[in-house]
């Protein structure tokens, strides 16, 4: 096979390091381009990392100048719906235009393979679950919001510029790569699973639950749950798709099975051993009440096929890395002591 050169941007966060390992097990070139304001570079598992951001054009232009790249893939985003409700500019300026930058710099370089993490907010409250990606998009909160309006610049920039991209819309991103290397590390973290598991280990008292009247069958939120080795075989897929000359497509991303709020709590009792207590609190502004992807489409055009379906899966793995990690903090800390 053609050796191929793929840029990861943002392969320091939690779905971008599991990507690169992916890749580089798959013998790829990888360039990995993060500016660790919410990566960190223990986690990077390999190939030649470079610590810049989006918005530096002049480094934009030496990476892509320096060797020939076949494809990008972009992971460096910020993604908390209550902080984009907040912070909306922040949203829109890392998200929206610092990607304008980046596909600026490929129109000036010649490269037109794009991969491009989306998400399922860009739905907002659906009217229809599970979700399919012809629903209508009316996204609830800036984060969507700035995913949708990039997914609209590629459609126009496959139009006016032959780039040629696969846009995968994630639903909830979770577990750990099996070697426990890999997990989701946040800070400050506010992802349901690693709360949890955070109070599992000791480290928090307690987990709020974000809403109790939602019209769901227990009044919390609903969300379908994808294991993040899952999504980076997906991207594989979609990799392999572009190298082949597929034109530009719009994928879901998930497992089409929604878990309340309260059920993956009870599973993370099961699993740790832990009674993980909870407090009912007031609804998180810009969260809709159900998510649930029907990813028939990617299944059908790509051959996904996960091999992580089931929560109990996704929450032990997280749980063995949150563990590990740990240890691993432990250690740094008796070192530096
Ligand atoms: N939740 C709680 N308590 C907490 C944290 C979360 O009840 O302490 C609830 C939330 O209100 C939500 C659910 O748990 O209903 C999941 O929340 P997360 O913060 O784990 O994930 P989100 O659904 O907000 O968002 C994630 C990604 C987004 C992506 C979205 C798509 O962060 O990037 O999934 O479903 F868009």
């Amino acid at each position: 096979m053609k050796e191929c050169t793929v840029l990861v941007v943002g392969g320091a966060g939690y779905i971008g390091s599991h990507m690169v390992d992916v890749l580089l097990r798959g013998k790829f070139e990888v360039i990995t381009l993060d500016n660790l304001s919410t990566g960190h570079r223990e986690l990077h598992p390999g190939g030649l990392f470079i610590e810049g951001s989006l918005g530096d054009i002049g480094l934009l232009d030496d990476i892509f100048s320096s060797r020939r790249i076949d494809a990008v893939m972009h992971f460096a985003a910020y993604s908390l719906v209550a902080e984009s409700v907040a912070s909306p500019l922040k949203y829109y300026r890392n998200n929206l235009a610092a990607s304008a930058e980046l596909l600026e710099a490929m129109r000036r370089h010649n490269v037109k393979r794009f991969i491009f993490s989306s998400t399922a907010a860009v739905y907002g409250e659906p009217t229809q679950v599970p979700i399919a990606e012809d629903h209508p998009c009316d996204p609830t909160n800036p984060y969507g919001a700035s995913k949708l309006a990039v997914e609209r610049m590629l459609q126009d920039c496959d139009v006016a510029h032959g780039l040629k991209f696969i846009s995968l819309r994630y639903f909830n991103a979770a577990g750990a790569d099996e070697s426990g290397q890999l997990g989701e590390r946040h800070e400050p973290e506010t992802h349901l699973i690693p709360l949890i598991l955070k109070v599992a280990a000791g480290e928090r008292e307690h987990i709020n639950i974000f809403g109790t009247d939602y019209p769901t069958a227990d009044g919390t939120c609903i969300r379908d749950y994808i294991h993040v080795s899952d999504l980076a075989q997906a991207h594989m897929l979609a990799l392999d798709a572009l190298l082949s000359d597929k034109d530009s497509a719009i994928y879901n991303l998930g497992n089409s099975r929604g878990y309340s709020v309260r059920e993956v709590i009870d599973i993370a009792r099961h699993i740790t051993g832990h009674r993980i207590p909870a407090v009912e609190s007031k609804p998180r502004p810009g969260d809709p009440a159900v998510l649930v992807a029907d990813s028939a489409k990617i299944r059908n055009e790509l051959g996904w096929q996960p091999k992580f379906e089931n929560l109990e899966n996704m929450i032990q793995s997280a749980w063995r890395w949150h563990q590990l990690d740990q240890v691993k903090g432990a250690d740094a800390t008796d070192k530096s002591a």
